[in-house]
């Protein structure tokens, strides 16, 4: 997501408080937690990148390179793309200009192979992670909020067709963009996603528990009350 001048005076501000200019942040959380919706708030809030890794890879898809090509595959069927693919373009993503204050990992690492690649990476950049903030959901509350998501074409901004509405039906409040329901987010797709999530991706709250690093938040509060928790755990960092 771009970062617009009105979030750099909030970020600015915000370094001068609390008197260093980094904040390294990954959320983890069951598909359909809230992290996407949360990391593009808070991206906006600090004035640091949201990094989504579900979203550089439906970009790849739509713009047909090799990447989204391989990618789909594994997407359409829930499945996770092999972890040599996501731990480039992560390296790639977090050596750019825009994360030199930081960024926010919104679906990375999800296997504890990335996680480990990633530690080494960020010890080998100094670029220490500062949280992992962990949202918790249930599971029936999950397929509710993926079956009824609406997603903008152009910005990828999430909505709900109850929980969450664009002002006006079917568009983006943000860009205007056309909104769509993503083919994963069939109700049997989602179900498997979740598997795949309690296999492969829930050991990670024990692996960054152990590191000192989590910080468990109630995911099912309402969107605004999670914020202002996320925002209070991130400004005394
Ligand atoms: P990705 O796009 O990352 O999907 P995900 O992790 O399954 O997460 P979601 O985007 O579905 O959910 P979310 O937690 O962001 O929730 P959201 O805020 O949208 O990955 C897709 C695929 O790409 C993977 O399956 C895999 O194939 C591949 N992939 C990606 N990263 C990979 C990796 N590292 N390794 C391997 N493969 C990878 O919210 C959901 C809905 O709920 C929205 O409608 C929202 O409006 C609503 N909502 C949010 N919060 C609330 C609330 N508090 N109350 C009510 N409604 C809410």
């Amino acid at each position: 997501m771009p970062i617009n001048k009105a979030s750099l005076i909030v970020f600015e501000s915000f370094v001068k408080q609390r008197g260093r200019r980094k904040l390294r942040v990954i959320f983890l959380g069951p598909p359909g937690s809230g992290k996407g919706t949360q990391a593009s708030r808070l991206s906006e809030r600090f004035g640091i990148p949201q990094i989504s890794t579900g979203d550089i890879l439906r970009n790849a898809i739509v713009n047909k390179i090799g990447l989204g090509i391989k990618a789909k595959e594994y997407m359409d069927k829930g499945e996770l793309v092999p972890d040599d693919v996501i731990i480039g373009i992560v390296g790639d993503r977090v050596n750019q200009q825009d994360c030199e204050n930081g960024f926010i990992l919104d679906g990375f690492p999800r296997t504890v192979v990335q996680a480990e690649s990633f530690d080494k990476m960020t010890e080998e950049m100094s670029i220490p992670v500062d949280v992992v903030l962990s949202l918790n959901v249930n599971e029936e509350m999950v397929v509710k909020r993926l079956c009824g998501r609406m997603v903008c074409k152009d910005c990828s901004t999430n909505y709900h067709i109850d929980f969450n509405l664009p002002k006006k039906k079917g568009i983006c409040d943000q860009c205007s963009g056309k909104l769509y329901h993503r083919p994963d987010d069939e109700e049997d797709v989602v179900r498997n996603r979740l598997r795949v999530y309690k296999e492969t991706t829930e050991p990670l709250i024990d692996y960054y528990q152990q590191k000192g690093l989590l910080r468990a938040i109630d995911g099912e509060e309402k969107i605004e009350n999670i914020f202002k928790q996320l925002v209070s755990v991130l400004e005394v960092m």
